[in-house]
């Protein structure tokens, strides 16, 4: 249809808050700017690598998850073609494949009725957010630098997002409770807190053992939920785990947020919530928090395909529901190249050169400081000058220190574009002081 002159203009001010909201045009910008310089190298991609998908591959989880249906559980013809075409099961017809996954993986005991299979993570990150808006004293802490999807999320349910220091350690507990004590003094409801414990996304940094087990206990203590978020986990440097919240958590305080976008195929869309959580019903009848997003599923995507669940479960067959042998070669390669750019990185930016960055121990991510802002125009620049495409930490932080920061990703790459994006970068930044000077 065209837009005739006589049309009326509909304002944004006449649509919900969050189209104006900074969050939702993040991701749309950084997809854009990658779009219009597509040559240039990218380390800002939080793709997983691509080489290694294969077409075929789709045909054959297909046909093991089929396989799976008919010779393992004893589905006949109709009942498989039931649940390959037909609308499914709202909560998923997977879950018990996420359960051994999870028991397989992460040590985790599930109850597969407590799963909810959605449409990526980022569909649960949804689910839950609006699970927990009641009204407008209710917020949800989020530690920051925080996913641009999650602060998305949340403002296309009008929850406000109180940001927590990370500090060094990941989550600064200190700042966690006066925070929480901010909020409730303001009258508000700190409802949950949105963490990444494993090689966070945009930070690279780690929760250690200790910090697990504090924010467990500060979550009991103020009544909180966690919103673990893991899709980073699997990929360890040193190939050394440690355990999820939730495998820590006793007493339901976790809901566990899972992706396959990157151990599974980004393109399936498939991720699911884990939300174990007791509750109860104004009839006096009990279920669990998970039927309550089942819900809202139910009236936002109502079910997730079942063909690209089959793909995953296809995936998770094939190698014995164990993600972590699916990606051996994505682990090492990342770790590789992980470790290439931190060697890069030394020997381009020796002390004293005014640029600093973190150690993760892994995941796809490192954050770099520099002696200049580091802005959405210089990505620009960056991109059409030296063919360099990286991510401005402003996208994911509003504190002002965060303006001379950049984000790093290794995943998309090759060992030798590492090594070339390192020699674009540091000549970037020679520039740019030299201008300054
Ligand atoms: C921290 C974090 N959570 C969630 C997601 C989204 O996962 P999905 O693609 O399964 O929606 C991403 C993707 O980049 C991510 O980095």
């Amino acid at each position: 249809m065209t837009h005739g002159t006589t049309a009326r203009a509909l304002s944004t001010d006449r649509l919900h808050a969050s189209l104006t909201d900074p969050a939702l045009d993040s991701m749309n910008f950084l997809n854009e700017v990658a779009g219009r310089y597509p040559d240039a190298l990218s380390l800002a991609a939080g793709r997983p690598y691509e080489e290694f998908f294969e077409i075929e591959d789709v045909h054959r989880y297909l046909r093991r998850y089929e396989h799976h249906l008919t010779q393992e559980r004893g589905l006949g013809p109709a009942e498989v073609r039931r649940v390959f075409f037909q609308y499914g099961r709202t909560k998923g017809v997977i879950h018990d494949l996420v359960a051994r996954n999870l028991a397989v993986d992460e040590g985790l005991t599930v109850d597969p009725d407590a799963l909810v299979v959605t449409v990526g993570c980022q569909e649960a990150m949804f689910l839950v957010l609006r699970a927990l808006r009641t009204d407008e004293r209710d917020v949800v802490l989020a530690v920051a630098p925080t996913y641009v999807g999650l602060t998305g999320a949340a403002r296309l349910v009008d929850l406000p997002v109180r940001t927590v220091r990370s500090g060094a350690g990941g989550v600064d507990l200190d700042d966690l409770a006066a925070v929480v004590r901010q909020a409730r003094a303001e009258g508000l409801r700190p409802r949950a807190c949105y963490v990444l414990p494993d090689h966070a996304n945009p930070s690279g940094l780690s929760l250690d053992l200790a910090t697990r087990h504090a924010l467990l206990d500060f979550a009991e203590r103020e009544d909180l939920l966690l919103l673990e978020d893991n899709p980073y986990g699997l990929f360890s440097a040193g190939g050394e785990r440690l355990p999820t919240l939730k495998a820590l958590d006793t007493n339901h305080r976790v809901v566990y947020l899972g992706s396959y976008a990157k151990t599974g195929l980004p393109g399936a869309r498939i991720g699911f919530a884990l939300a174990d959580q007791p509750v109860t019903r104004p009839d006096g009848s009990t279920g669990l928090l998970a039927d309550e997003l089942a819900k809202i599923k139910s009236m936002l995507t109502v079910n997730t395909s079942p063909i690209a669940q089959a793909v995953i479960a296809g995936k998770l067959l094939e190698h014995g529901g164990s993600l972590r042998e699916a990606n051996a070669r994505e682990i090492d390669r990342y770790a590789r190249n992980m470790k290439r750019l931190l060697a890069e990185l030394a020997a381009a930016f020796p002390a004293g050169s005014g640029v600093t960055w973190n150690e993760p121990g892994g995941g796809f991510f490192l954050v770099v400081s520099v002696p200049f802002e580091a802005d959405d125009a210089l990505l620009e620049l960056s991109a059409g000058r030296y063919g360099l495409l990286w991510t401005p930490m402003r996208h994911f932080h509003d504190d002002p220190s965060s303006l001379r920061q950049l984000r790093l990703s290794v995943s998309l790459l090759e060992e030798d574009e590492v090594v070339e994006g390192v020699r674009r970068l540091a000549e970037l930044v020679a520039d740019r002081r030299r201008d300054a000077a």
